[in-house]
This record gives structure tokens, C-alpha cells and sequence, in this order.
């Protein structure tokens, strides 16, 4: 799977523009999954422009309850009745700025899950984390925190993205052996808690700073099943290029 995050960038008219381009770019790949995910205010032009295309649009968050008083808020039921087919939980950007926890995390996934979405779950270590040795331990913990009473049946909905936070819109790529390493470390944490045939069956992606010419390199990896791409989902050929290597 490829999946694009334009983060807050593009107005509808814009994402139109901007998916019109990238489908010739990337009409003959047929072996990835390949998925946008916009803006909330981008979804509906998004889900027209992709129509007939392989793309699928994805949103950037939810919220973890049905309905009700919450203000500003976005449910799952009005994400799928808009078009909407995936949904990234916990990325980094909203731990930091929106101080999602582990736990929100975990409900929202469950949401999403039970709603139909499919949710790209995010993990990710600091530098801080990577320099200090415990890594593997951090994204273990994330790992079992996001999906804490998930059933086997629901982790075949889940697809997981390792993100070093250093990494993210830094230019700075963790390299294709850190990124197989830890990816494999995600699929071994869910090995112990979901058997090694559900293991084996989930998709983990790489996220951070993958661009036209590493992506190649990340995508041979055997752990690493695909790519969360930010600043390089933004611009049509860059993003065909990376489908296109992971169609290789
Ligand atoms: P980047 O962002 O590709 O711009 O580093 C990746 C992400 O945050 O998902």
C-alpha cells in the first residue's frame, strides 16, 4: 500500500487539480493498494476526482464516539457516508499537538473498526528515544496499547505505519535496515498476540521523508509492506514515481 497524507494542505479545488494529475501518472499500477488521505473539507471533491481511478480516500482522524456534543468534531459514520474507505489514527502530529494518548488511540481504532473503516495506526519513537536505546521497547508498547481488545478478526482491518518521529518532513530518512528492523519488531509484537498467520497477513508501512528516490530502496525491504507519504504525496509526479517503485 501506498498512502499519501496531505496533512493541512489543499483546498478542494486544489485537490481535484491535483488527483486529476496524478491518475494518468499512476493508471497502470496494479499490485498496491494506493490511498489519499485529505483534509475533512477535501473529501467530497477528492472522492469525485478519484472515481474510476485505484485511488481510495482516506481522512486523517475521527473521533472515537458515534455522535453527540463534541464540538468540531468528525464521526466514522459521516466519513464513510462521504466516500471514505481508511482513516489514520495516531500520528504523531496529533499525539504532540492534540495530545492524543495511547489510549485514544486504541478507542479510536476500535471506532473505526466497528464502523467499517480501516485505520492506519501510527507508532513512532523521538530522537530522544532512538539516541537513548529504547525504541523497540517504545513502538512494542504503542503497538499493544493501539490495539488493546481488538479481536484477530479486527486486526485484519488494521494496517500500521512505523514513523520515526525524526524522520517526519526532516529530509532525514531512517534507513532501509532501521526501517525493516523495527517493522519486523511490529509484526513479532503482533505474532505473540495475534498467532503468526495474522501476522504474516497484516501490512506495516514506513513513513518519513520517503520520497521518489529512497522509496525503492524501503519498499525491497521484506518487513516493509508499503509507505505513509507526506511532503511527497503533495506533488503528482513524485507520488506516481513512489507507486510506481512499489508496483516493482
Ligand atoms: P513526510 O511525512 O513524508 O513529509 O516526512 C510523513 C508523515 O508524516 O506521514
Amino acid at each position: 500500500m501506498i498512502a499519501g497524507n496531505w496533512k493541512m494542505n489543499m483546498t478542494p479545488t486544489q485537490a481535484k487539480d491535483l488527483i486529476e494529475a496524478m491518475k494518468p501518472a499512476i493508471g497502470k499500477a496494479k499490485w498496491c493498494d494506493i490511498v489519499l488521505c485529505v483534509p475533512f473539507t477535501d473529501i467530497q471533491a477528492a472522492v469525485k476526482a478519484a472515481k474510476g481511478s485505484r485511488i481510495s480516500v482516506g481522512a486523517q482522524n475521527m473521533h472515537e464516539e458515534e455522535k453527540g456534543a463534541y464540538t468540531g468534531e468528525i464521526s466514522a459514520a459521516m466519513l464513510i457516508d462521504s466516500g471514505v474507505r481508511y482513516v489514520i489514527i495516531g500520528h504523531s502530529e496529533r499525539r504532540e499537538y492534540f495530545g492524543e494518548t495511547d489510549e485514544k488511540v486504541n478507542r479510536k481504532a476500535a471506532a473505526a473498526v466497528a464502523a467499517g473503516l480501516r485505520p492506519i495506526i501510527c507508532v513512532g519513537e523521538s530522537l530522544d528515544q532512538r539516541e537513548t536505546g529504547v525504541t523497540i521497547e517504545h513502538i512494542r508498547m504503542q503497538i499493544k496499547a493501539a490495539v488493546k481488545d481488538l479481536t484477530e478478526r479486527d486486526l485484519k482491518k488494521v494496517i500500521f505505519a512505523y514513523e520515526p518521529i525524526w524522520a517526519i518532513g526532516t529530509g532525514r530518512t531512517a534507513t532501509s535496515e532501521q526501517a525493516d528492523e523495527v517493522c519486523r519488531e511490529i509484526r513479532a509484537c503482533l505474532r505473540e498476540l495475534y498467532g503468526a498467520r495474522a501476522a504474516r497477513a497484516v501490512s506495516i508501512l514506513y513513513g518519513g521523508s520517503m520520497n521518489a528516490k529512497n522509496a525503492e530502496s524501503l519498499l525491497a525491504m521484506p518487513d516493509v509492506d508499503g509507505g505513509l507519504i507526506g511532503g511527497a504525496s503533495l506533488k503528482a509526479e513524485d507520488f506516481a514515481a513512489i507507486v510506481n517503485a512499489a508496483n516493482q
